[in-house]
């Protein structure tokens, strides 16, 4: 199988990833984390990304797309089936992914477009807590960890993003609503689309997907 997971910020795209590896052992290719990890390098480049990520801003699509180019033609086994999470972002990112996966013979089956009200997206964004060692995902109040600011599954120490504050919530929101969205119709044209409800909780949202993979 082999899907986008397309949706504004806080939806639940990494949450959903998360079961979908453990469940159907679909290779994430996330562009937030690949993008948070050349933060980590401390480089020139790496310090541009932070502060674009930070301001909620996106990163430009040569660079994006060359990373996920990288990955899917050297580090992705394509029988394994792989799953998208926040690329592509916009429509020029899925002309380029279109153009990549056709290369590679590794059509998209589908697209999957997460929808969620906006003061549920804000609940989830300023209450979500990260994992600093493995990436866990926890949430102050819907999934909080056992013991408050430690991992469940590894004990690293559990932080809050630098972009998961207001005001570049709301820059983040706007950048989707002005270059992502577009691309729900571009799927839609080519018959990929699928809309999911993630008002719901994460369990039911799982029944959901569960439901449309049958
Ligand atoms: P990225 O890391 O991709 O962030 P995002 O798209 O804004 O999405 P999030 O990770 O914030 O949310 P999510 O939908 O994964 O929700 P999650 O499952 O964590 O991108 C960050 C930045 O990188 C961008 O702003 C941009 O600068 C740059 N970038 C990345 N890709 C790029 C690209 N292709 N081109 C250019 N720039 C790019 O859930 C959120 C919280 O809610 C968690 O706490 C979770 O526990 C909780 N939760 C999840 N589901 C539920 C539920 N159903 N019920 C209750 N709680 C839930």
């Amino acid at each position: 199988m082999r899907i986008v997971l397309l949706g504004p910020p806080g939806v639940g795209k990494g949450t959903l990833a998360d079961h979908l590896k453990k469940k159907y052992h679909l290779v994430p290719v996330a562009t937030g984390d690949m993008l948070r990890e050349e933060t980590k390098k401390g480089s020139v480049l790496g310090r541009e990304i932070k502060s674009l990520m930070e301001k909620g801003a996106l990163v430009s699509d040569e660079l994006v797309t060359q990373l996920v180019v990288q990955k899917v033609e050297h580090g992705l086994d394509l029988s394994k089936g792989f799953m998208f999470d926040g690329f592509p972002r916009t429509v020029a990112q899925a002309q380029d992914l279109d153009t990549l996966l056709e290369r590679v013979k590794a059509p998209l089956d589908f697209v999957l477009s997460m929808e969620a009200d906006v003061d549920v997206l804000l609940a989830r964004l300023t209450g979500r807590r990260v994992c600093r060692k493995c990436g866990a995902l926890f949430h102050v109040i819907y999934k909080p960890s056992q013991k408050e600011g430690i991992c469940d599954v590894c004990g690293g120490e559990l932080y809050q993003r630098g972009d998961d504050n207001a005001k570049t919530i709301q820059s983040r929101m706007q950048v989707y609503q002005q270059s992502t969205a577009p691309i729900i119709d571009y799927y839609a044209k080519q018959h990929k689309l699928k809309k999911l409800n993630a008002n719901v909780e994460a369990a039911d949202v799982r029944l959901a997907v569960a439901a449309m993979l049958k």
